[in-house]
C-alpha cells in the first residue's frame, strides 16, 4: 500500500450551557456577558432570531422584550430583519421545509459565516433550525435557547441536529455543536402538563444507567415534580443536562461514530412507538414506555432485581409518565409485534450488529448484542394482564 498523503487534524470543540431565569429581562446581565466572552468577530454582529410559534403564543410580549433587549445593547448587536416565527412541535421536523426556510431567510438577510442564528424553542424546533444553521454557508454559529424540559435537559444541550425523513426518525441530520446554550427556566412555566412531564423521562433514562443517587432523588420528588414545582424542576434540568454534557465530553465518541450509544437506552422501541402513534405520543412519553419495557427485560435476563425495576416504574408513574401502551401489543398480518421492527432499525443503523444499553443494577449500564423477542412477547403480554404497579415510588 502506498500512502500518498495522510491528512489528519483535530478540531477542538467547546461550548457552555448556562442556566438562568428571565434571560431577556432588562436586569439580567447573563446574555450580554456570554456574548462578551464569545467575543464575536463582527461589530456590529448580525443576529437572525428564530422563534417557535408555540413559545410566541405562550409569551405574547417576548418579541417586544427581545427587541428592547437588542436596543439596550447599543451598536454591538444588530437584530437582522424581523424575528422569524416558525410553527414548532414534531411536524416542523417532517422533511426539510424548516431547514430550507432558514437557508432562504438567512440568505435574504445577507447573513455571513460569522453572523449568529439564535433559536428559541422546543426540541423538535431546535433540531430542524439547527440543521438549517449547519447547512447555511456550511455552518453558522447557533445560540440555542431551549424552552421545554426535554430540550433543556437533553436534546438542546447536545451536538445533534436533524429532521425526520421518509418515515425515518432523525434520518437526515448533522453533528454540529452549538456556540452556546442558554437554559431559561422561566420558559418552563408555560408548558402544557404533558410537555412539562415528558422531559422527565430523559432524566430517568440517564439516571438509571449513570447515577443512582439522582434516580433516588427523582423518585423521592416525583409527586412534587408532577405538581410543577419549578425549583425542583430547575435542579432536575441541571443535573440531567450535566450528565449529558459529561457523557458527550468523556465518552470518547461525541459524534457517535462507534456503536455504543448509551443515551439511546429505551429508545429502540420509543422511536417506533412515536411513529406508530402518528406522533400523538410525545418523545418523552414514548421514552418512558421504552424504558419500562427495557427495565422489565433487564429483570428477565437477570441484570436487575424486580424490586429495582418496580422502583423505577413507580417513579415514572408518580411523575405522571406512561409505562405501558396498547401499541406495544400491535401486530402485523403475520402476528409479529410491530415494535420489533424498532430493533431491526437499530441493528441496521449500526451496520448490522445490535448494540443496546441496559441497566446492570441501578446507576450502571451494560451493552447487549441480542434481544430475545420471546422475552418481549412475555413482557408485553404480562403488562396487559397485570398492570398494577402503584405510584408509591421506591421510598429512598
Ligand atoms: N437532538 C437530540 O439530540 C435530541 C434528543 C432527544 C430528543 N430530540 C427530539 O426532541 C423532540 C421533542 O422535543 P420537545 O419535547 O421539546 O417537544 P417539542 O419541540 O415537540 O415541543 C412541544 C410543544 O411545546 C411548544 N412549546 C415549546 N416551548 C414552549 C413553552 N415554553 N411554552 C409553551 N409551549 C412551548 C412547542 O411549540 C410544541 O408545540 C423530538 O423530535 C425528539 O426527537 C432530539
Ligand atoms: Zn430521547
Amino acid at each position: 500500500m502506498t500512502v500518498l498523503s495522510r491528512n489528519s487534524f483535530v478540531i477542538p470543540y467547546q461550548y457552555s450551557v448556562y442556566f438562568t431565569h428571565g434571560v431577556f429581562s432588562p436586569g439580567n446581565p447573563l446574555l450580554a456577558e456570554v456574548l462578551e466572552q464569545l467575543s464575536p468577530a463582527l461589530n456590529p454582529l448580525p443576529v437572525m432570531v428564530v422563534l417557535d410559534a408555540g413559545v410566541q403564543a405562550a409569551w405574547p410580549d417576548l418579541q417586544q422584550n427581545l427587541r428592547a433587549w437588542f436596543a439596550q445593547q447599543g451598536e454591538h448587536l444588530q437584530l437582522r430583519g424581523p424575528i422569524l416565527v416558525i410553527p414548532g412541535g414534531e411536524p416542523c421536523k417532517d422533511g426539510f421545509a424548516v431547514p430550507q426556510q432558514i437557508l432562504t431567510e438567512a440568505w435574504e438577510r445577507r447573513l455571513c459565516r460569522q453572523s449568529h442564528i439564535w433559536a428559541i424553542g422546543g426540541g423538535a424546533f431546535l433540531d430542524a433550525v439547527g440543521l438549517g444553521a449547519a447547512l447555511f454557508h456550511r455552518g453558522v454559529p447557533l445560540l440555542r435557547f431551549p424552552t421545554t424540559v426535554l430540550s433543556q435537559n437533553d436534546s438542546g444541550v447536545g451536538v445533534k441536529n436533524g429532521c425526520n425523513y421518509a418515515g425515518g426518525k432523525n434520518l437526515a441530520g448533522v453533528f454540529a455543536p452549538p456556540l452556546a446554550v442558554i437554559n431559561d427556566s422561566a420558559f418552563l412555566t408555560t408548558l402544557s402538563d404533558r410537555d412539562w412531564r415528558s422531559g422527565i423521562a430523559e432524566a430517568f433514562k440517564v439516571a438509571i444507567i449513570k447515577d443512582q443517587a439522582f434516580l433516588h432523588w427523582l423518585c423521592q420528588h416525583a409527586h412534587q415534580l408532577r405538581q410543577r414545582d419549578l425549583a425542583l424542576m430547575e435542579e432536575l434540568v441541571q443535573r440531567c443536562a450535566i450528565l449529558h454534557l459529561q457523557h458527550i465530553q468523556n465518552s470518547g465518541d461525541p459524534f457517535e461514530s462507534g456503536s455504543s450509544r448509551p443515551l439511546d437506552f429505551g429508545h429502540w422501541s420509543a422511536h417506533r412507538l412515536e411513529s406508530m402513534s402518528g406522533f400523538s405520543l410525545k418523545h418523552g412519553e414514548a421514552v418512558s414506555i421504552g424504558l419500562a419495557l427495557d427495565l422489565q427485560y433487564a429483570v428477565e435476563i437477570g441484570l436487575l432485581s424486580a424490586a429495582e425495576c418496580r422502583c423505577c416504574l413507580a417513579g415514572l408513574r408518580a411523575c405522571g409518565l406512561p409505562t405501558d401502551h396498547e401499541l406495544l401489543r400491535a401486530r402485523d398480518e403475520n402476528g409479529q409485534l410491530l415494535i420489533l421492527s424498532g430493533l431491526a432499525e437499530f441493528r441496521e443503523h449500526l451496520g448490522g450488529k445490535l448494540h443496546l444499553t441496559l441497566p446492570d443494577h441501578l446507576g450502571q449500564k451494560i451493552e447487549v448484542h441480542e434481544y430475545d423477542v420471546q422475552v418481549v412477547e412475555k413482557i408485553v403480554t404480562a403488562m396487559d394482564n397485570h398492570n398494577d404497579i402503584g405510584e408509591t415510588g421506591c421510598g429512598k
